[in-house]
């Protein structure tokens, strides 16, 4: 096991190149599954969550082959449904699309439940219900989640109450080759679902409406495979402009796409950190000095529950009382224990959490609770005086590729060891 070891309290400067997007790549990787053919995909992210979907579908007869750290050819012609394999499936929340892409390729499903971080329930509900939608008979069986679809898959109306990201992955995934036109409404609006609906018309799919809360999928007879490169990771970029605006200093971050940044760029500005907002990179004029906010997640367009850890961080040194409330997930709060330890001053109430600002926060040993809360002790620890040590990294390298290594060459005092 190894951990992160930071001595805080220094600035950050220079140059950071953010890598591409783990869940624009989790669900198009899964979409290579529908092609039957030979997909080239560049700006794969080096994380473990893409290493071990890659791993499941290689387990299910894909052909994965890595040309570059970055670029990979998928082969899926042999795919066979029903043999992900269940101890790997269990340990990712992307592991969910290979259910949708088996039920749209083979009309029939045989997957173990998903994984993923722990923010409460994480249920299929709306996932499960678009695809008895488009005429598949659901089982759950043994911890399998089954799909036989006798008469075939057909268009269908779909409504979702909550603009639920996987459920709209999973249910364009399904209905790509059904009979007729599928309309989803309440869809999920996020950059990668835009992203994956761009790869798969490229391979030959009929998606339109994808980046709005109405999808329509009309059903075509085949795929063949394509080249696409994935979108930059707006959740990386904002955690480096976060670890920029915590500690001060003049971080140019390369390879964003700024409307994607829009609402987290909103927050940083209104928290007194000054952004000069170019057309594909972000330069932070960080002084260490933040304002109060107060800051509530919301589905894409609105600021990303992803984001909440990390501007948490910021609120914990924040002159005055700021109030994060999350409305996405039920406890993404758990990283709060953590922090409480570097000194912090957070009370929490329902779904919002007060921060009061503390300029005496000293380093501390913590325990990562997920991916994004463990990125942002990483960044309160940046800042705080004194040493701080992370555990439990494994959970940050997940989605973030060589976080030390991109914190020390901005200048961080920080390096990873074995526990
Ligand atoms: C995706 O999770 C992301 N994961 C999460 O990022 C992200 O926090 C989340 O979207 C919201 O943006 C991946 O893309 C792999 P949802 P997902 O379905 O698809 C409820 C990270 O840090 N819901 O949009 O699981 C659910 O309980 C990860 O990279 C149902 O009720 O999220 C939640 O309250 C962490 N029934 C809300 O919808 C369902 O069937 C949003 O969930 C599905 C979801």
């Amino acid at each position: 096991m190894e951990k992160i070891i930071i001595n805080g309290g220094l600035p950050l400067n220079g140059d950071v190149y953010i890598d591409g997007m783990k869940n624009a790549a989790l669900p198009i990787i899964a979409a290579t599954l529908l092609c039957g053919d030979t997909c080239i995909i560049d700006n794969v992210p080096a994380v473990s969550d893409i290493a071990m979907l890659l791993d499941i579908i290689a387990g299910m007869g894909a052909k994965v082959e890595y040309l570059d750290k970055c670029r990979i050819s998928i082969n899926t012609a042999n795919v066979k449904p029903g043999c992900s394999p269940f101890d790997l499936v269990c340990k990712i929340r992307g592991s969910a699309y290979i259910i949708g892409a088996e039920i749209g390729r083979f009309g029939t499903a045989h997957v173990g439940y998903p994984g993923g971080c722990d923010f409460g329930v994480r249920p299929l509900d709306l996932h499960l219900m678009g695809f008895e939608a488009l005429g598949a008979r659901i089982t759950v069986e043994s911890g399998y989640i089954n799909a036989v679809s006798p008469m075939g898959l057909h268009g269908n109306s779909i409504y979702f109450r909550i603009p639920s990201v996987g459920a709209t992955v999973n249910c364009i995934l399904a209905s790509v080759f059904a009979e007729g036109v599928t309309t989803i409404e309440g869809a999920a609006q996020e950059p990668h679902i835009v992203d994956m609906a761009n790869f798969l018309n490229a391979c030959g799919a009929d998606i339109t409406g994808a980046g709005t809360s109405s999808i329509k999928v009309r059903g075509v007879k085949s795929l063949k495979g394509c080249h696409h490169t994935i979108i930059p990771d707006m959740i990386e970029a904002g955690t480096y402009m976060a670890a920029a605006a915590i500690t001060g200093g003049c971080v140019r971050v390369h390879n964003v796409i700024p409307k994607h940044m829009e609402s987290v760029c909103s927050v940083l500005q209104r928290m007194g950190v000054k952004l000069d907002i170019g057309a594909d990179t972000i330069t932070v004029h960080g002084d260490g000095k933040l304002i109060a906010t107060d800051v509530v997640t919301q589905p894409y367009p609105g600021f990303p529950t992803d984001m909440h850890p990390q501007i948490s961080a910021l609120m914990c040194v924040a002159d005055g009382v700021s109030r994060m409330s999350e409305l996405v997930w039920d406890n993404r709060f758990r990283y709060i224990n953590e922090f409480q330890k570097m000194g912090t001053i957070i009370s929490v109430a329902d779904r919002t959490a007060s921060f009061t600002g503390s300029q005496k926060l000293s380093g501390a040993p913590v325990v990562s609770t997920d991916l994004r809360a463990g990125a942002a002790m990483i960044i309160l620890a940046l800042r705080a005086h004194g040493t701080s040590q992370i555990s439990k990294i494994s959970l940050i390298e997940r989605g973030y590729d060589n976080i030390v290594g991109k914190l020390a060459s901005l200048g961080a005092d920080i390096k990873k060891v074995d526990e």
